[in-house]
């Protein structure tokens, strides 16, 4: 913990199981990130990072997209839903819907991401198959700003993974979600002991610009 410092206040969005979210709780309880996990919202009712949520006593709420007519429309809500805890930081935890420029302007320099692929490869979905099938020699996932460009904000950090020989897809995403709960965590903490922040649409740790590839590479 950063004395003398608040700690940071985060809202997590899921659509699914969370096990992101849930590496983020066990760090956050382990003190390794200085922050507070204010709510976690999700557009999937049965999304199990609900239960995750409540198994932690934090806020679990749940905002059908069904029940909106338009994705302009539930952003705002989204938003208002958000705002109410005054995060400093917004992360997607397998959140999978594309959000509008206007919401994502609205948390720019302060909403992270993290995409199972090497960013610039492989945006959007089916990232694993996409790159056995392409016969790539490596894999892995990119944690990354949001900007409006889907899964083309700036890179903070990437894992890698090796692509074996005859590889199965589900093997694969597995070795590339341990990755991930490895480094979200990681990203976030540096975020909150403000090491971390974007600016001219470039990540920036401790002053120093990223490369493309974020931390460790170049
Ligand atoms: C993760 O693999 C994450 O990279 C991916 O969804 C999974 C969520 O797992 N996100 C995306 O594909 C976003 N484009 P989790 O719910 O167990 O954290």
């Amino acid at each position: 913990m950063t004395e003398g410092k608040q700690a940071k206040s985060i809202v997590v969005l899921v659509s699914g199981n969370g096990s992101n979210l849930q590496a983020i709780i066990d760090q956050i309880n382990l003190g390794k990130i200085d922050a507070k996990i204010a709510a976690v919202v999700a557009n999937k009712e049965n999304a199990y990072g609900l239960t995750r949520a409540e198994n932690s006593g934090i806020p679990a709420i749940f905002i059908d997209h069904n029940s909106f007519d338009s994705r302009e429309e539930y952003d705002q809500n989204l938003m208002c839903t958000i705002d109410k805890y005054k995060p400093d930081l917004i992360v997607l935890a397998g959140f999978m819907r594309i959000l509008t420029t206007e919401f994502v302007e609205h948390y720019q320099g302060r909403m992270l991401n993290i995409h199972p692929s090497l960013l610039p490869k492989y945006k959007g979905l089916n990232t694993h198959q996409r790159a056995i099938d392409a016969e790539d020699s490596e894999h892995g996932a990119s944690v990354h700003f949001v900007t409006p460009e889907l899964d083309g904000g700036p890179v903070v950090l990437q894992s890698k993974v090796p692509i074996f020989a005859q590889q199965q897809t589900e093997e694969l995403a597995q070795r590339v979600q341990e990755q991930e709960r490895n480094m979200y965590p990681l990203v976030i903490a540096w975020f909150c002991a403000d090491r971390l922040k974007m600016a001219n649409n470039k990540a920036i740790l401790d002053d120093k610009e990223l490369s493309e590839m974020g931390y460790a590479v170049g």
